[in-house]
């Protein structure tokens, strides 16, 4: 439907400026009886990509969306050339679909349109600034990736007027790839319908990847954390009967881990740090009751068998098996989360 009526209105326009009016009726004549998809090709240029709130996964990105279509109405002339400056060209009305457009005030200095050729090749440049928000599944934190998705389309022009393609290089990236505690690792597009109850819509949808730096992360806990437990583990290799320095090792142990966790708080869903930070406990924990087990069954010896050989072989199997299987264990439970969490 409204593509019948564009032309008309175009037509109109140009009507109010003489001189040109004759070789656009010939032109609308000709194209009465065709009526297919004006065919847009989007493409993006990334100026700009910061994020607001890292907490909130918030970003705002600014960048120039080019649209290229075809009107032969409009040739590199004079005429066409005055209209574009009055802002009375045909244009495709593309807008965010997801995302929000922050307005600045220098909208002039915003577009940049050209027509170029004798077929009516038609260049608009639009810059604009959008904050959205990106995917916040923090089960992997801080090892997560999230995509930061925007998506184009037109609240206007159903696919039968209007059908967006994305460019053969659909974008370009200048802005710097490092994102306050993220990297920008890789940007795909694709293009979808949106079925709504005004008609089919083409919807073009940009996604960006962004992966969180962890190394920070692993420096200060995940090193530290392993440290605790290996420190608890030396305490089984002190000897049986300085229980008291045993057991204050594993408290403190315990004590410092819980510090780490506390200063480490992501205030997000159970992630994949906590789960680092449970299994650290329950080994320090462990650490601590089989100290105390050692030393009950030693103070039995003493008190009740006086040295019975048979109590003093068990305890020194206790021992033994503790320190055999504590480190095997927790390296292949360590080992089991660092693949879960890699792949
Ligand atoms: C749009 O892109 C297609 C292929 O990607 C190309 O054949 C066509 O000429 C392009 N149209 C314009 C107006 O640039
Ligand atoms: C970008 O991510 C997509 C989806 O995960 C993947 O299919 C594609 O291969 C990636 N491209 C690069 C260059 O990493």
């Amino acid at each position: 439907m409204l593509l019948h009526i564009f032309p008309y209105f175009l037509f109109f326009n140009l009507c109010l400026s003489s001189g040109c009016v004759g070789i656009l009726k010939s032109e609308l004549d000709e194209e009465s009886d065709v009526q297919t998809a004006v065919t847009v090709n989007v493409s993006l240029t990334l100026e700009e990509i910061q994020f607001v709130s890292a907490t909130n996964m918030e970003y705002e990105v600014t960048l120039l969306l080019h649209q290229r279509w075809l009107d032969p109405r409009l040739d590199n002339n004079l005429c066409t050339q005055q209209k574009a400056v009055n802002g009375q060209i045909w244009r495709p009305k593309i807008t965010l679909v997801k995302g929000c457009l922050k307005i600045c005030n220098n909208v002039d200095d915003t577009q940049f349109w050209r027509g170029f050729g004798s077929k009516g090749n038609v260049l608009l440049s639009e810059k604009v600034t959008v904050r959205s928000s990106c995917t916040r599944d923090f089960r992997r934190y801080p090892f997560d990736i999230q995509i930061c998705e925007l998506k184009f389309g037109s609240y206007v022009f159903p696919v039968d007027e209007i059908e967006l393609n994305w460019d053969r290089n659909p974008i370009k990236i200048l802005s710097r790839t490092d994102l306050d505690t993220f990297e920008l690792t890789n940007v795909t597009t694709y293009s979808e319908i949106d079925v709504r109850p005004s008609g089919n819509f083409r919807i073009l949808a940009v996604q960006f990847f962004v992966k969180r730096y962890f190394t920070n992360y692993v420096m200060s806990i995940i090193i530290s954390g392993n440290l605790l437990v290996t420190l608890s583990y030396a305490s089984f290799w002190i000897n049986r009967e300085r229980i008291n320095f045993r057991l204050t090792m594993c408290l403190s142990n315990i004590a410092f881990l819980i510090y780490l966790h506390v200063h480490s708080c992501s205030n997000t869903l159970i992630n994949a740090l906590d789960l680092f930070f449970v299994t650290c406990l329950i080994f320090l924990i462990f650490s601590l009751f089989g100290n105390c087990l050692v030393s009950y069954l030693l103070s039995m010896i003493h008190v009740v068998d006086k040295g019975n050989r048979n109590h003093q072989r068990s305890i020194i199997l206790v021992h033994r098996w503790i320190k055999i299987l504590y480190p095997v264990i927790y390296l292949s439970s360590f080992l089991l989360y660092s693949y879960s969490v890699i792949y």
